[in-house]
């Protein structure tokens, strides 16, 4: 008889929008040998095209709709609630557009992921790809971080650079960017499964040593 396969780490996703790192991740993880499995995706807006494209990978759905509570303690009350059902071993944040508080962010401590569109610590924060063109930059990116009380404040992992060219609007930046978002983020993802990233007391921790820097993916 053969032993059941090894559990792998089960990965429970949160977005609010078009879901285009969701459905990265959903390809990535679909591949044989991807050492980790989502179990669910949630959701603060009903309608939001992530939630289509999570029921067309068969996985399973909730939305927890932020217009429904009172205050932002009473709504993270009720998404951890939801989170906290399906006992996941790592939440990602793709375009998830709330703030948490810190309770909720204490909650899984280590073992929740976010990404932003610039190369952190620049532009934390909205309208990055605006404010990157505004202020003449030649280069921009995308960051993933652990996820600490501090908003896009948290240890970064790693982060793909793009080129700024002199024509790029905020539209074709974003686009340049998504597109590193997508090679990016399952990378990162697989690094935490395979466990070879950890949130250490100092820092980021690869491969069981502090990283003086985040990981990069050179310029495209
Ligand atoms: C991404 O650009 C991400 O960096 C930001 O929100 C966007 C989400 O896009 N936090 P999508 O919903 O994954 O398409």
């Amino acid at each position: 008889m053969k032993a059941d396969p090894a559990p792998v780490p089960k990965i429970l996703v949160l977005a609010s929008g078009s879901g285009t790192n969701l459905q990265a991740l959903i390809d990535a993880t679909r591949e044989r040998d991807f050492p980790g499995e989502i179990i669910a995706v949630g959701c603060n807006k009903p309608g939001a095209f992530a939630l289509e494209r999570a029921a067309q990978a068969n996985l399973t759905t909730f939305v927890v709709d932020h217009t429904k509570y009172g205050s932002r303690e009473e709504f993270d009350a009720a998404l951890l609630a939801e989170i906290l059902r399906h006992n996941p071993d790592l939440v990602v944040l793709a375009g998830f557009m709330r703030i948490l508080t810190s309770d909720f962010v204490r909650a899984f401590r280590g073992r929740m992921l976010n990404i932003h569109p610039s190369l952190l610590p620049a532009y934390t924060g909205l309208n990055t790809h605006q404010r990157v063109l505004e202020a003449g930059d030649r280069t921009h990116g995308v960051s993933i971080h652990f996820v600490t009380e501090e908003l896009d404040g948290g240890p970064v992992i790693a982060q793909a650079e793009v080129a700024v060219a002199e024509d790029d609007t905020p539209e074709s930046l974003a686009e340049k960017v998504q597109q590193q978002e997508h090679v990016l983020y399952p990378i990162v993802v697989r690094w935490f499964c395979e466990g070879r990233i950890q949130l250490g007391t100092e820092g980021v921790m690869f491969d069981g040593a502090p990283i003086e820097r985040p990981m990069r993916l050179p310029a495209n």
